[in-house]
């Protein structure tokens, strides 16, 4: 069976682009036909100037909406990155095969560390070395496929990079992983700026729909969601990138292809509306779910301590085998 393994990272509310792009997949096929891990990566929330209280807050709040959209710890392991050592273990290692130049060209990389030194503030060195504890995260697992919205394929061209070079040096350790990304909604757009991702980091909240919004809110979001010059409905990302947006969540809510959809509109305010309506029945389940999840705190806790026991158990023997292979002696 093939094993996937995919992760979200605690700096803010999780969003519609979360689910739509990732979690969504993770839940409705991932876990059923894949050997699958789900991992809330809180290291790498450190990345960043963060507040102790508010990351340990996400990141409970991810586990349990990771629950709530119906990832099942039965069919799948959910855990806690920072429960298991084995990712910063080998993270080290990782190191010494990626070079600052790979690091220096991710796109995720200049857009934080030039948003960081914009506010005046300085560029944590952890920043700059993500990528290689992301490879880390997948690596220590045998991960076959990284199901995830497409602003994470670069980082997985590196992970692919330094698994193919550890190997090639130290001999066969690594599997070779790929991406897989959902067919519609692989980049879910900001709804007042759709030139830019919907990302839960960004705290202004009227271009990005939380999942936690009340069906109020959403409708009010949607509804006022910029749209293009011209009236016509049509899906083209380039030059009607709000309505094309629209357009990709509607498709990814209902059903449907984008371009076939576009022609059932003549005006923007029936768009919204409708996708304003699937975007809440999309919703309803999940935050219904976990209302439920928050009622019964010990329950989550449980599942994470279980998955964090069973990823301990997946990740040691490779990472050991790294140890070994790249020339560290072995404690006896
Ligand atoms: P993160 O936490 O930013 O996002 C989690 C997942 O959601 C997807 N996503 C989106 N998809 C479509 N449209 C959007 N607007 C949108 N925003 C986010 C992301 O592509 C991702 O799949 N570096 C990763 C976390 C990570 C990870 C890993 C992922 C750490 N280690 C190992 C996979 C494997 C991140 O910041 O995701």
């Amino acid at each position: 069976m093939k094993r996937v393994f995919s992760g979200i990272k605690p700096t803010g509310h999780l969003t519609l682009g979360n689910y739509l792009g990732a979690m969504r997949r993770w839940s409705a096929v991932d876990q059923h036909e894949a050997d699958a891990l789900f991992c809330v990566v809180d290291l790498h929330a450190l990345t960043v100037d963060h507040d102790p209280g508010r990351v340990r807050r996400l990141s409970r709040q991810a586990a349990t909406l990771l629950l709530a959209a119906g990832l099942d710890p039965r069919l799948c392991t959910v855990f806690v990155q920072s429960h298991v050592d084995e990712h910063a273990r080998l993270s080290y290692l990782l190191e010494c095969v990626a070079t600052d130049g790979e690091m220096r060209r991710m796109i995720q990389y200049k857009e934080r560390a030039a948003a960081e030194r914009a506010r005046g503030g300085s560029v944590r060195l952890s920043l700059l070395t993500y990528p290689v504890l992301m490879a880390a995260d997948i690596l220590a697992y045998g991960t076959d496929e990284v199901p995830v919205g497409d602003d994470q394929t670069q980082h997985v061209e590196l992970t692919r990079d330094v698994a193919v070079r550890f190997n090639q040096r130290y001999g066969r350790t690594f599997v070779v992983p790929r991406t897989t990304h959902p067919e519609v909604a692989a980049r879910v757009m900001n709804l007042q700026d759709p030139t830019s991702k919907m990302g839960k980091s960004d705290d202004v909240g009227p271009g990005v729909v939380y999942l936690l919004d009340e069906p109020e809110t959403v409708r009010k979001k949607i509804m006022r969601a910029v749209t293009d010059s011209g009236s016509e409905v049509v899906h083209d990302r380039e030059a009607r990138p709000g309505v094309s947006n629209l357009l990709e969540i509607l498709a990814a809510c209902a059903g449907g292809d984008p371009k076939e959809l576009a022609g059932a509109y003549e005006t923007y305010g029936a768009l919204k509306k409708d996708t304003a309506d699937a975007v809440v029945e999309v919703l309803r389940p999940v935050q219904r779910k976990h209302k439920e999840l928050c009622a019964d705190p010990a329950y989550v806790e449980g599942v994470l301590r279980e998955g964090a026991e069973k990823a301990r158990e997946m990740a040691r023997p490779r990472v050991d085998a790294a140890y070994r292979a790249i020339g560290l002696l072995p404690a006896g």
